[in-house]
């Protein structure tokens, strides 16, 4: 039957074309001229299965199918053939293998404290606000009731920036000390204030053990009505037990500073000694009187504390330039 050999025709052109295929595309050229359903020769052998006689129907109907799910069978298994081969050969990874660690970093130990006492502080109820670090004379010196002719204001002991005072109005100069805070946060706003300042803080002072040109400070400030300095000290003790555990020895020593009235120093119990961690005392009416507040109705205490002192404290780290000197070796203890 010429009909039978017009089915095995096309059945070894098909196969030879989907053999002879290489890419995805030139299988789907073949696929749409051997099986398409629109005009491919598919269509034209149903045609003659149509024409075939009643007699001839089942058999030529039959060898109708078997031709076309052949031809199917064999694309398909080229086409999965394909992307198999594909796949395996653009991918060498292996997800089972132990992956390659980067290097981690480490908080720095000084960031490290002032993220927890910057927590510490906000149990006690004191808010965080910041201060920029290049100031006018007025936050640094004025405001605070340090005199023009106060030694603290010698241009040796500060990093005045000479060529900005022409266009910024006056001396700027890089902060030697947080409580600049004290002042712009009352400025802003009224009592009860109940804030810390964490951050650096510049002089040029020769570097030593204990020493730095640059380090931190957390300043604090308490206003309100009938603020006492038996607060401030239990404040303080707290504070620093909390930090560096129960047995902490902490002293308050008479001392003097512009801005408070009393005033103290703080000294923490190191080894045998006594290490000084900062200052302390009763707000003096000059500040509140510099920012507007009445210094008949509100009361207040302000402290500031050298963070990297702490720090060192609670790691036993006895020289404050390793904080500086970026050595993994040093730093990656604290990872
Ligand atoms: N600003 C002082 C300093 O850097 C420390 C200080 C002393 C801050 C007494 C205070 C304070 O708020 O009340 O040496």
């Amino acid at each position: 039957m010429d009909i039978l050999n017009a089915f095995r025709e096309y059945q070894e052109a098909a196969t030879a074309a989907i053999e002879g295929a290489s890419t995805a595309e030139e299988l789907e050229q073949v696929r749409i001229e051997f099986l398409g359903q629109k005009k491919g020769k598919l269509r034209e052998l149903q045609g003659l299965v149509g024409k075939a006689s009643k007699e001839e129907k089942p058999l030529v109907g039959k060898a109708f199918n078997e031709a076309r799910t052949n031809v199917t069978a064999r694309l398909e298994q080229r086409i999965s053939g394909l992307s198999q081969h594909s796949q395996s050969s653009t991918s060498d990874f292996d997800p089972t293998l132990p992956g390659q660690l980067p290097p981690l970093g480490a908080i720095h130990p000084v960031t490290r404290t002032i993220a927890n006492f910057r927590e510490l502080m906000g149990r006690f109820g004191f808010r965080v606000v910041e201060g920029p670090e290049i100031e006018d004379e007025r936050h640094n010196f004025d405001a605070l009731n340090i005199p023009e002719d106060h030694p603290a204001r010698d241009p040796l002991d500060n990093f005045y920036i000479a060529t900005a005072a022409k266009t910024a109005g006056g001396p700027i100069l890089l902060r030697s000390q947080t409580s600049t805070v004290q002042i712009r946060t009352m400025e802003a706003a009224k009592p009860p204030v109940r804030i810390v300042s964490l951050g650096r803080v510049y002089r040029p002072d020769t570097m030593d053990a204990t020493h730095s040109c640059m380090f931190h400070q957390m300043e604090g400030l308490m206003v309100d009505t009938n603020v006492t300095m038996a607060q401030l000290k239990t404040l303080l003790s707290l504070f620093a037990r909390s930090f560096l555990g129960p047995d902490v020895e902490i002293r308050f020593r008479p001392s003097f500073f512009p801005f408070t009235e009393p005033s103290v120093e703080v000294d923490m119990k190191w080894g045998d000694s006594w290490m000084e961690v900062g200052g302390a005392g009763m707000v003096d009416p000059n500040v509140f009187r510099a920012v507007g507040y009445d210094p008949d109705k509100v009361s207040g205490f302000a402290f500031g504390l050298g963070i990297e002192r702490f720090c060192m404290k609670h790691y036993e780290v006895d020289d404050i330039r390793r904080f500086y000197e970026n050595d993994v070796r040093f730093l990656k203890q604290f990872a």
